[in-house]
């Protein structure tokens, strides 16, 4: 059991927090809940302390004997602050210490994640933008926010991320504190994501058992390390990963111009998504009848290999990364098949994981092992989906850096 601090700043998204509070104790954390004074005018005490199962000490003073000023950080895995307020950044980033929250902060030697929350405006001005950049060189990791509706009437960049994307990214922290480093700065990705339709007539469709869990995971990961990224989501039935673009698509066709678009300025294009390799050769434009017989078979034509092309495309420096979902079989393992697959596609990096009886597809958990052109070979144990991306955007920092990009020098 990981012993956490959720700390709670003075914004209306404070009312989401218990919503994050509740996921954070369901994956069985300790969560102690450290609100500020102006928290508290949002949501009570004893919200907080029924749901961490926690007294809540407000301030400094309250049982001032077990000087919770100091403890609280030093005993912590992990400090979550959300939402985390223009003020509140600003004081983390000058090391104020004039509320239990802030002295926490200043204590503690763990992980300490930001989930900021305010409006555009506030987020936008210079002064949020240094506190956020002074915090993020000293190692804390502050997302973005996420965009859409504010409190009022008004739309924009400022949402507190989805509390199940923030536990996401809790998680990850937890188990690998220094996954998250704020590398990818100046950085364009391209990720796609879920699963390709073939529309057959106006109503059905040919398509796969893809959620894009996975690639939200590695869309997220990629802009929580500072990049830019745009999500190209085939049938994705998620909220936008904080920080990014999302362009939703439907077809292989669709995604195809999409990803290839937004490659021309990428550095780096992860094709998670599954896409379908044929497509019903012409489109009824009737519902089709089943007129009491079955109908004739449905004609399949070949979609475009999107990554062949990308590869094919790729700019100097840049990077191309696949995935491979795969069933072993009688003669060849899951990994024999990413190896072939590997070569026959000639991307930088391959993601090859099982699929199939319940792996993989619709799993919040993921295992894989990171092929590499150069040879390399990483597996990455079963664990969160973020864990995996995590990893594997690891594998494209080293490339990117030891190289320039292009493949990375032999040995690793
Ligand atoms: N892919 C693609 N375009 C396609 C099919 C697949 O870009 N028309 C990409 C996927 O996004 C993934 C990688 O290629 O990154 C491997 O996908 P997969 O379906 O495993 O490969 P296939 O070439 O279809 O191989 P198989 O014969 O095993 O189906």
């Amino acid at each position: 059991m990981s012993s956490v601090v959720l700390g709670v700043g003075g914004g209306i998204a404070a009312y989401k927090a218990a919503d994050l509070l509740r996921k954070l104790t369901e994956a069985g954390h300790d969560v102690t809940v450290v609100p500020t004074a102006a928290a508290l005018q949002f949501v009570g005490a004893p919200t907080w302390a029924a749901l961490s199962h926690h007294a809540v000490a407000p301030d400094v003073w309250t049982s001032a004997e077990q000087v919770p000023h100091v403890r609280l950080g030093r005993e912590a895995d992990l400090v979550v602050v959300a939402p985390a307020t223009a003020d509140l950044l600003a004081r983390a980033a000058h090391g104020l210490a004039d509320d239990l929250l802030t002295n926490t902060l200043l204590t503690a030697r763990c992980p300490v994640l930001f989930a900021p929350a305010m409006h555009t405006e506030m987020w936008e001005h210079p002064a949020t933008a240094e506190n956020v950049a002074t915090l993020r060189r000293r190692g804390s990791v502050v997302l973005d926010p996420a965009s859409g509706r504010l409190t009022g009437a008004d739309t924009g960049k400022g949402r507190l991320p989805e509390p199940a994307e923030i536990a996401q990214v809790a998680e990850l922290l937890l188990r690998r504190p220094t996954a998250l480093p704020y590398d990818l700065e100046g950085r364009r990705v391209v990720v796609s994501a879920g699963g390709t339709r073939e529309p057959l007539d106006p109503v059905r469709f040919l398509g796969n058992a893809s959620t894009g869990l996975q690639g939200y995971a590695v869309a997220a990961v990629a802009a929580a390390r500072g990049a830019e990224v745009t999500v190209v989501a085939a049938n994705v039935g998620l909220p936008d990963p904080a920080g990014t673009e999302v362009v939703r698509v439907g077809s292989a066709h669709e995604l195809q111009e999409a990803v290839e678009k937004a490659a021309l300025d990428g550095d780096v294009v992860v094709m998670a998504a599954a896409v379908a390799d044929f497509r019903p050769a012409a489109l009824a434009p009737h519902k089709i009848k089943k007129r009491g017989a079955a109908p004739e078979p449905v004609a399949l034509e070949l979609n475009d290999d999107i990554l062949v092309g990308l590869v094919a495309r790729r700019r100097p420096g840049g990077l191309v990364v696949g995935f491979a979902a795969e069933t072993g079989d009688d003669e060849h393992t899951v990994l024999d098949h990413g190896r072939a697959k590997l070569a026959r596609k000639g991307c930088d990096l391959l993601v090859v994981n099982a699929v199939g009886g319940g792996l993989a597809f619709g799993s919040t958990d993921n295992a894989g092992v990171i092929l590499g052109s150069d040879g390399s070979e990483t597996e990455v144990e079963r664990g969160p989906k973020s864990v995996l991306a995590a990893a594997l955007w690891d594998a494209v920092a080293s490339r990117l850096t030891s190289s320039g990009g292009g493949p990375a020098a032999p040995g690793r």
